[in-house]
Formats: structure tokens, sequence, C-alpha cells
């Protein structure tokens, strides 16, 4: 038996890395995807994958998605907060503007995503949310200062909303991935940082997208009924040192 069969789920961040292995993963498993990003999906959509431009940080965009989600599919029951982006900037040379746009993607998106979805699930009798941390959103290493304190802010903000709607039938677990092999890593400047982390990485490679989909569907899926508040390290061991 699938383990989604149709569920709605809205991803966010979905057009490439880890958010399109998620999308995949999840109608694999019979969900019916709205796949929500700025910009478009790097390639052809599957069965009851559903394209919505959405930027995470416009709280009014948010807000017409869940209206929209909910009269053209149902309730969604499933919001993972994926979408995010990087800074390697140490304290002293972050700027202002900077620190604003990373909060914004990956502080705002997240909040303004629960408070668009939590009220329809709430009112259909539960659901799941799953937001993307990092490793770094629990250990550090030197730079990167608003991303780190961005998934900081994540991690956290997912125990409180666990705690605050688990009577609701809310479970909200956090998920924090080691390095990926996506975009948002192979395209980046800072590869010693990233190659520095992968030769500290107890399993000593880079993970493919798939494995940390496979997490996300864990958390989201009824697989993990009695699970709310975690934080799912998947980073082949790195923060077990
Ligand atoms: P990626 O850069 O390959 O993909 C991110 C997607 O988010 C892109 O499609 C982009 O268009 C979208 N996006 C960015 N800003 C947006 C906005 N304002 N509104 C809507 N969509 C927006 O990144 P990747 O690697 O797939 O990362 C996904 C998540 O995983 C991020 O939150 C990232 O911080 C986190 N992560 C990734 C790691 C890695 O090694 N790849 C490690 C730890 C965390």
């Amino acid at each position: 038996m699938p383990k989604l069969e149709g569920k709605i789920a809205i991803v966010t961040g979905a057009s490439r890395g880890i958010g399109r292995a998620v999308c995949d993963r999840f109608s694999d498993e019979g969900a019916i995807v709205v796949m929500c990003d700025r910009n478009e999906p790097d390639a052809a959509l599957l069965h009851r994958q559903h394209f919505r431009r959405l930027d995470v940080t416009q709280q009014d965009d948010w807000q017409a998605l869940a209206q929209e989600v909910s009269s053209t599919f149902g309730t969604a029951r499933i919001l993972v907060n994926n979408a995010g982006i990087v800074d390697y900037a140490p304290i002293i040379e972050v700027t202002p503007d900077a620190w604003k746009r990373i909060m914004s993607v990956n502080v705002d998106g997240v909040l303004f995503g629960m408070q668009a979805f939590l009220p329809q699930m709430i009112a259909a009798g539960g659901g799941a949310i799953v937001n993307v941390s990092s490793i770094w959103g629990s250990v550090a290493v030197p730079g990167a200062a608003a991303y780190h304190a961005s998934k900081g802010a994540v991690r956290t903000l997912s125990k409180n909303a666990a705690m605050t709607y688990a009577r609701q039938g809310i479970r909200v677990n956090s998920i924090h991935p080691g390095i990926i092999a996506t975009p948002h890593v192979v395209d980046v400047q800072e590869r010693s940082i990233t190659d520095a982390v992968i030769a500290k990485t107890p399993m000593g490679r880079m993970a493919d997208p798939r494995e940390l989909a496979n997490g996300v569907l864990f958390l989201a899926s009824d697989e993990s009924s009695f699970v709310t508040g975690i934080e799912l390290y998947v980073d082949g061991g790195y923060t077990a040192q």
C-alpha cells in the first residue's frame, strides 16, 4: 500500500535539488504534490505533480496558495518547508541586506508556510509538517553566520510548533541534512568548506538527494505517527562525533 495515497502535500523549493527529490519520492507513494518554487521546475513533472510559483517570503502569496489548494485539490495534510538559500560571510562581514535576505527565505518562509496551512490541517484533524534545517542548525563551521542563525531558528521554531499543536493532531519535525549533492552545493564557490565537511563525515561521502527524501517521507507519513518535535539527522554520522 503506498504510504501517502491520495494525500495532498505542499513542498517548497521544489524545482530542483532536495525539494524535487522529495516531490518525486512522494509521487512514488501516491501523493498529490503541489510543487512550489520561485523558479520553474528543472525537469518535467510526474503524474499528480502540480507546479505553483511561490516566493516563500511573501506572506500574502502563501495565504492565496492555501486557499487555492483547498478549493482545487482539498485539504493539505503534509507541508515540507524546504526552500532555503546560503551565504558564507562570517559575522564581521555579513551585511544587513544579506542577513535579512537569508532570514527572510530560511525563517520567515517557514513561519509563513505554517501560518498558511496549519488552520486547514487543524480543521481536518491533523497533518505533518517537515521543516528542512541543516547540520548547521545545531553544530558549526567558521563563516556562514546568517545561515547558521537561520537554520538554528528553524530547529527551535519546529519544536515550538510541535508543542503548540500536538493536541490538534499536528506533528512537526525538523530534518538536518549533511552535505547532499544538489546545485546548492555543487555550484557554490565555497567548495573548500564543503570538501572539509565531507572529509570529516564518518561515511566519507556526500548523500544523494533521494537519501534525504527518504527521511522526509518517514516524517511526513503515518510511519512516524508518534514522532513529533524531533531533529532527524541525515548526515552520514557527522553530528555523532
Ligand atoms: P537548491 O539551491 O539546489 O534548491 C533550492 C530551491 O529553493 C531552488 O529550486 C530555488 O529556486 C528555491 N528557492 C530559493 N529561494 C526561494 C524562495 N524565496 N521562494 C521559493 N523558492 C525558493 O538547494 P538544496 O540543496 O536542494 O537545499 C534545499 C534545502 O536543504 C535548503 O533549505 C538548504 O538550506 C537545505 N540544506 C541543504 C544541504 C545540502 O548539502 N544540499 C545541507 C543542509 C541543508
